[in-house]
């Protein structure tokens, strides 16, 4: 048999690094997806074919997670593509981990829930990372808005249609692990000041949930700005996603924040439909480069081939 799992990438609505110590986050998927093709074959071999060379390790790690689990013997063929570059923080290894364990599912008839994939799913990117919360992997499997809690303690979808989103990547690449690390690191020193912006940060999610549901822009405008205001007192912004917020926000948009670990990859806008060419415009002349996705995304799915 051979199929094509389709997983999407993500991006952090609100609550970034505070969720990492078990504060709530929201998390969207995007339309952007990796696809994973995988065929049983007859040899015992395994054969990973994967363009983006970060996507291996994910893969390998995915299958021998299986194994141990289910122990299967049969040969593979497995294939990675990407809609969009690893460099953007779309959360391409967490979209590739679940791709290929809800294709292993699906190849090997276990009808496993959502759930147990996203268990699976943690445990091959933390036996990987060793840092995280897991709202990328939530993102991957099940789509949609999500409000989260560190390791899928909570994990509830929001219903909400798509958001007004503007979406600029940076031009940097950043490596989430090494700022948690770094975070973790300074709370040895700064335990105190940390966590009171980490509880003011889950304060933000608290809000910014309710004015999802309410429809009310304006409102979660302000507590992204406020979320972006709190990440620079924490040290993970840079000058030029600072300069792209702002420049954001200038044009007219409701709210604008960096989105993900910081240092880097991407920020996002909230905007009203009349606003959204003006704030593109003006992200893009601070050097920012204007990413057409949008959000809200369905979770994991797959197609047969033959
Ligand atoms: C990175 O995109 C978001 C962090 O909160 C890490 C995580 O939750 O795993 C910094």
């Amino acid at each position: 048999m051979k199929i094509s799992v389709f997983a999407p990438g993500k991006l952090m609505l609100l609550g970034e690094h505070a969720v990492v110590y078990g504060y709530p986050c929201i998390v969207t998927a995007v339309s952007s997806k990796i696809k994973v093709e995988l065929e049983n074959t007859l040899s015992s071999k395994i054969e990973i074919n994967a363009p983006q060379v970060k996507d291996v390790g994910f893969v390998e790690e995915s299958i021998r997670i299986f194994k141990e689990k289910f122990k299967f013997k049969q040969g593979l063929l497995i294939k990675t593509s990407s809609e969009f570059s690893s460099q953007y923080g779309f959360g391409s290894s967490s979209a590739v981990t679940i791709a290929t364990l809800y294709g292993l599912n699906k190849l090997f008839n276990l009808n496993l829930t959502k759930k147990e994939i996203f268990d699976l799913g943690l445990k091959v990117t933390l036996n990987i990372q060793k840092v995280g919360s897991g709202f990328d992997i939530a993102a991957a499997t099940f789509g949609k808005t999500l409000y989260f809690i560190k390791g899928g303690k909570t994990i509830e979808k929001l219903n909400i249609k798509e958001l007004p989103l503007v979406v600029g990547y940076s031009g940097v690449k950043a490596s989430t692990p090494k700022i948690v690390q770094q975070i973790k690191k300074r709370l040895k020193k700064e335990k105190k000041e940390i966590f009171n912006l980490f509880d003011s940060i889950g304060k933000i999610v608290e809000e910014g949930k309710k004015s999802l549901l309410e429809k009310n822009y304006q409102k979660l405008g302000m507590l992204m700005n406020e979320n972006h205001r709190l990440l620079k007192i924490l040290g993970v912004s840079t000058e030029k996603l600072n300069q792209m917020c702002k420049a954001a926000i200038d044009a007219g948009a409701y709210g604008a924040k960096l989105s993900g670990a910081g240092g880097g990859d991407c920020m996002i806008a909230l905007v009203s439909l009349s606003k959204k060419e003006k704030v593109e415009k003006a992200i893009e002349k601070t050097g920012g480069k204007i990413l057409k996705v949008s959000n809200n995304a369905d979770g994991v799915n797959y197609e047969k081939n033959i």
